[in-house]
């Protein structure tokens, strides 16, 4: 029999999925997010086979080389700029995520709620209202603006990104994109503009959307010589990775009015967050929670499943990553 660590409790589908299946699974219950000590000091407590991870765990050669009969880790997100993938291959080690249909419809509607939420003001007005400082309807008070008509300047076009294109289209928005490959579907059902350079689409978007992995090349894509480049009443959306944006940089042109707002899943330096940045009223924060619906966490429990049986049934994972 197999046996499988889960670092922290995940939706139980694929857990119920992997047991019918004939996996012993162990699942640390603990809310506290694991150190990296502390995953070690977990898998020392059995002969594991293979570990279910989260984003928050930091998997490298240090684990690796601690338990070398392990050679499957499957990480419960899309992204997996938690793992060390190279270290992974050099090793044989085989790693696996778990990109979720759902996942990307998840983020994709988060991403269109944060920008409603700062175009319509939604998270102050509804401050206001708790405050007990609404008297009747005010003309002047709490004006937005419209989406419709406004350009959409998508960071990445890939299944998140492309998915907040058709929604802000449908929404009477201009799309404009730029990625390292055209996305010709993105381009035909949506009109989405494909243009040629980061800077010529911050400088073009009055709605700036991130969806890119966190990478070397990716890491502060967005800083203060960018975030210059946009307009002053732009708001920018990321619900990719934080540190993709510079957070010093950000707070420093959200104060000083270089861009209008900004809705943020994700933080550079989670779970910290800039105090700054929680002062600003022009800016919408949650607790990266975009990929955290219901069928979204089901879909990716059951994609975990799939791969490891698939794995221990000498077959490719379907999701493997590091090919
Ligand atoms: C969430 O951030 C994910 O990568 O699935």
């Amino acid at each position: 029999m197999k046996n499988i660590f889960v670092t922290r409790e995940i939706e139980e589908s694929g857990i119920k999925k992997l047991e019918e299946s004939g996996f012993n699974v162990t699942v640390n219950k603990s809310e506290s997010i694991p150190s990296q000590e502390d995953i070690i000091n977990f898998l020392k407590e059995k002969e594991y086979d293979a570990v279910v991870t989260l984003l928050t765990d930091k998997i490298d050669a240090k684990i690796y080389d601690a338990f070398p009969n392990i050679k499957l880790y499957v990480n419960f997100a899309s992204g997996f700029d938690n793992i060390n993938i190279l270290e992974a291959k050099e090793k044989g080690i085989t790693i696996a995520n778990a990109p979720a249909v759902l996942t990307a419809e998840a983020v994709a509607e988060h991403t269109m709620a944060l920008m409603l939420s700062l175009t319509a003001r939604i998270v102050e007005a509804d401050q206001f209202v708790r405050d007990g400082k609404y008297k009747g309807w005010m003309p002047n008070s709490f004006i937005g603006t419209d989406v419709l008509g406004k350009t959409l300047g998508l960071v990445g076009a890939g299944r998140i990104g492309s998915k907040v294109g058709y929604y802000s289209k449908g929404m009477g928005m201009k799309v404009v994109y730029y990625d390292l490959q055209r996305n010709e579907a993105l381009e035909k059902e949506c009109g989405g503009e494909f243009v040629e350079s980061l800077e010529e689409l911050l400088k073009r978007a009055d709605i700036v959307s991130i969806h890119v992995p966190l990478m070397d090349s990716t890491r502060h894509l967005i800083n203060k010589e960018k975030l210059s480049l946009m307009k002053k009443e732009a708001i920018l959306i990321n619900t990719s990775r934080g540190p993709v944006v510079d957070e010093t940089a950000l707070v420093e042109a959200l104060k000083s009015g270089i861009i209008g707002g900004a809705g943020l899943d994700v933080f550079e330096f989670e779970p910290n967050i800039s105090p700054e940045l929680i002062k600003l009223q022009n800016v919408v924060l949650t607790p990266h929670i975009a990929s955290a619906s219901i069928e979204a966490r089901k879909e990716m429990s059951d994609i975990v499943a799939k791969n490891i049986i698939e794995y221990f049934e000498g077959k490719e994972p379907t999701n493997k990553v590091n090919k």
